[in-house]
């Protein structure tokens, strides 16, 4: 099928590349000339693993294009995914002016076009968004009538960055909300190319499906790290605490890792976008409102740790590895390593800081930090440590790397090092 993706960041493009992969012609739209100029060139306007490649061999097999003209994007598609940000407001709720923008002008095209087109949201949107935003938008610019004239879908997307791509060739499953049968077909047979079980529901429920998957991950993470915490004062490591209630199949292992907190361009986002949307239907979310604050305070945890163990900040080096808010990217947007650079700095202390991939957009958000080409820089004369990330890097770092410190204080807010390979480290849970 013919298929454009109106957004290409980490979301869409990841999506489009590997609808291009399946077999798909894709058509990439952004209004960011440069992101589209680096697309058509072959180059990959973000870091994930194997999309640069995979961007390579789809333009060469003529199956991925990219533009900044909506109108060629949506001549040239049958179908066309609604990709664009979903930040947050000021107050936690969700800030809906590109997916206003994004539908009005997608109207504005769609009265000028021939034939049967849907129109798909794949941005998280708190339900009843597409009813309420989008469908409005389009029918009043296009002049035409949704599930009638064109067809409208709303397919959450599930992919984690780090692994974005092979999460869009290998769904777990696709969630298809659909406002009528013809738009849910029509996506049904977009996706047939996937081998994962497919769910057609309404569109609310697959709005709410998407918010529900993240609010229920992040609290799991928040739940691990109250137990952590305790884990903590108890002397206990709670990686083996996790390990003994994960192995429980009614739990499953994943997102049982404590830490500094969840970060990132999704959860927190998401999960105050729907405690804002809960309040504003009369009901109060306490659970998930528990859950954010908890993972609020826990990268300052760490800060605390280094406070006790090396006294006063003040003029002291402190090497940070690791800034993105997980390995295998370059995304720092919410890294906790934000609020504990933030937190060194105000206290006086001078941040000399390593990531592989990451360093150039966090030196966006802290222009203050010190930054280093290797972690053996990073750590030269530090008087003590903080790793952040767990990058497989890190877990490869031997005692020898820490030689070049000046004061061996070495405190882990991810599961990273090797403690066959590096001695006396703690963690902030363990
Ligand atoms: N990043 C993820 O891991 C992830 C995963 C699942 C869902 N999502 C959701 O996908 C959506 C996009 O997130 P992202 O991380 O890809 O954002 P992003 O900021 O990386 O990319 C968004 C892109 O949209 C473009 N854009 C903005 N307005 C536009 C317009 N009117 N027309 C065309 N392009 C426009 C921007 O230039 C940018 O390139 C959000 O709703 C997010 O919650 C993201």
């Amino acid at each position: 099928m013919n298929i454009s993706v109106i957004g290409t960041g980490y979301a869409g493009l990841s999506t489009g590349v590997g609808l291009a992969v399946k077999g798909h012609h894709v058509i990439c739209m952004d209004i960011d000339e440069n992101r589209v100029d680096k697309i058509k060139a072959g180059v990959s306007p973000i870091y994930e693993p194997g999309l640069e490649e995979a961007i390579k061999a789809a333009i060469r097999e003529e199956r991925l294009e990219a533009t900044t003209s909506l109108e060629e994007a949506m001549k040239k598609s049958d179908v066309g995914f609604i990709c664009v940000p979903t930040p947050s407001k000021r107050d936690g709720s969700i800030d809906l002016k590109f997916i206003e923008h994004v539908s009005r002008d997608m109207g504005r095209v769609l009265e000028g076009l021939e034939g049967y087109r849907v129109v798909a949201v794949k941005s998280t949107v708190v339900p009843d968004t597409t009813e309420r935003v989008v469908i409005p938008n389009l029918e009043e610019f296009s002049g035409r009538k949704a599930g009638q004239d064109f067809g409208v879908g709303m397919v959450p997307e599930f992919l984690r960055e780090g692994s974005a791509l092979q999460d869009v060739l290998e769904p777990d499953r696709i969630v298809i909300g659909e406002l009528d049968k013809r738009s849910g077909d029509a996506l049904e047979e977009l996706h047939s190319v996937f081998d994962a079980p497919v769910i057609r529901t309404s569109i609310r429920a697959a709005e709410l499906v998407k918010y529900a998957s993240n609010a229920f991950l992040a609290t799991k993470v928040s739940f691990a790290n109250e137990i952590g915490n305790m884990a903590k004062r108890l002397g206990v490591d709670v990686y083996e605490v996790m390990k003994g209630v994960g192995l429980d199949k009614r739990v499953s292992p994943h997102f049982l890792r404590a830490g500094i907190g969840f970060g990132g361009s999704c959860f927190p986002k998401d999960v105050m976008a729907l405690v804002r949307k809960g309040i504003t239907l009369g009901y109060e979310p306490r659970l998930l409102e528990e859950a954010v604050r908890l993972n609020q305070g826990q990268p300052l945890r760490i800060v605390d740790l280094l406070r006790k163990r090396a006294g006063s900040l003040k003029g002291r080096n402190i090497a940070v590895l690791g800034l993105a808010f997980k390995p295998e990217t370059d995304d720092v947007r919410e890294s906790p390593a934000i609020k504990v650079v933030s937190e060194l700095l105000r206290y006086g202390a001078r941040v000399r800081a390593y990531d592989p991939r990451a360093a150039e957009n966090f030196r966006k958000v802290s222009p203050r930090a010190g930054y280093f080409r290797s972690a053996q820089e990073a750590l030269k004369g530090a008087d003590a440590c903080l790793v952040l990330t767990e990058w497989p890097e890190f877990r490869e770092l031997t005692d020898q790397d820490f030689s070049g410190m000046r004061e061996r204080i070495i405190i882990e807010g991810r599961k990273a090092l090797n403690p066959n390979r590096v001695s006396g480290f703690e963690g902030v849970c363990w």
